[in-house]
């Protein structure tokens, strides 16, 4: 199996391309800069991890150039996993903080996903990475304007990604990866990046076209929207 994983270099991305090493999976790793932990992931004996960075998922040009170096491979699993999170309030209200978050967590997982439509093998899989802070029906604390509203969005662009790629035979899921312990959460969280890749990896596994277009929890959980 070949997978493509953006924001590799750290965090729950590394996570993810550790684990797929692992067990023997082909992974194309897809950063803007390539980190230490990334570079020795790729250096273990027997890896089979190739680094694609200087790509910014924001960038058309760039995102375009990573396609143009997949030449003719074909991705079997495609995770969306890139995003940022800044803290927004109506009393610090920061449109451009909004807009960047929109940008990075929200339009960037289509132009990626669209960018390699050609890429994606028979059968294959699609995530994105979102939030349970773009669950609308969880919402009960307010706040966190440009997170919350680009993740309800990205669970949005999931969505329809399900409908429009099912004749492909292409299945995508929307996955909450929990409160997890990275540079994002400032190293607080509830599990660490390893638990939640291990439960998001088995969702991907066990996914077909009769579960697509679903919001998951890393622990097997439906989510509401
Ligand atoms: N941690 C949590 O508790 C939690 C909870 C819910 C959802 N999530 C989601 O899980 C995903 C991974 O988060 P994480 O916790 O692993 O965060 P992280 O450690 O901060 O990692 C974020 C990753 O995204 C990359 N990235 C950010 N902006 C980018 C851009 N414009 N172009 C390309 N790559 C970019 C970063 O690359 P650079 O090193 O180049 O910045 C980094 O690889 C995110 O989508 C996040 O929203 C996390």
């Amino acid at each position: 199996m070949k997978a493509l994983i953006t924001g590799a270099n750290r965090g729950i991305g590394l996570a993810f391309c550790a684990q797929l090493v692992q067990r023997g999976d082909e992974v194309i790793a897809v950063c803007r800069e390539r980190s230490v932990a990334l570079d020795e992931l790729g250096n273990q004996s027997g890896s089979n991890l190739r680094i694609i960075e200087g790509i910014d998922v924001t960038s058309d040009q760039q995102v375009g150039e990573l396609a143009d170096a997949l030449g003719s491979d074909k991705i079997d699993l495609l995770i969306n996993n890139a995003g940022i999170m800044a803290s927004v309030t109506l009393e610090n209200l920061d449109i451009a903080s909004v807009q960047k978050q929109f940008e990075i967590n929200a339009v960037a997982p289509l132009r990626v996903t669209h960018a390699l439509l050609a890429h994606l093998s028979d059968h294959a899989k699609v995530a994105i990475v979102t939030s349970r802070m773009g669950s609308i029906d969880d919402n009960d604390s307010g706040g966190s304007y440009g997170y919350r509203m680009s993740k309800a969005a990205a669970n949005m662009v999931g969505r329809s990604l399900s409908v429009d790629l099912k004749d492909r035979g292409i299945s995508v899921a929307l996955l909450h990866p929990g409160w997890v312990r990275t540079e994002m959460t400032g190293g607080n969280g509830l599990i660490d990046a390893s638990e939640s890749a291990q439960g998001l990896l088995e969702i991907m596994d066990r996914l077909n076209l009769d579960q697509t277009g679903l919001f998951w929890h890393t622990n097997g959980e439906i989510l509401p929207w």
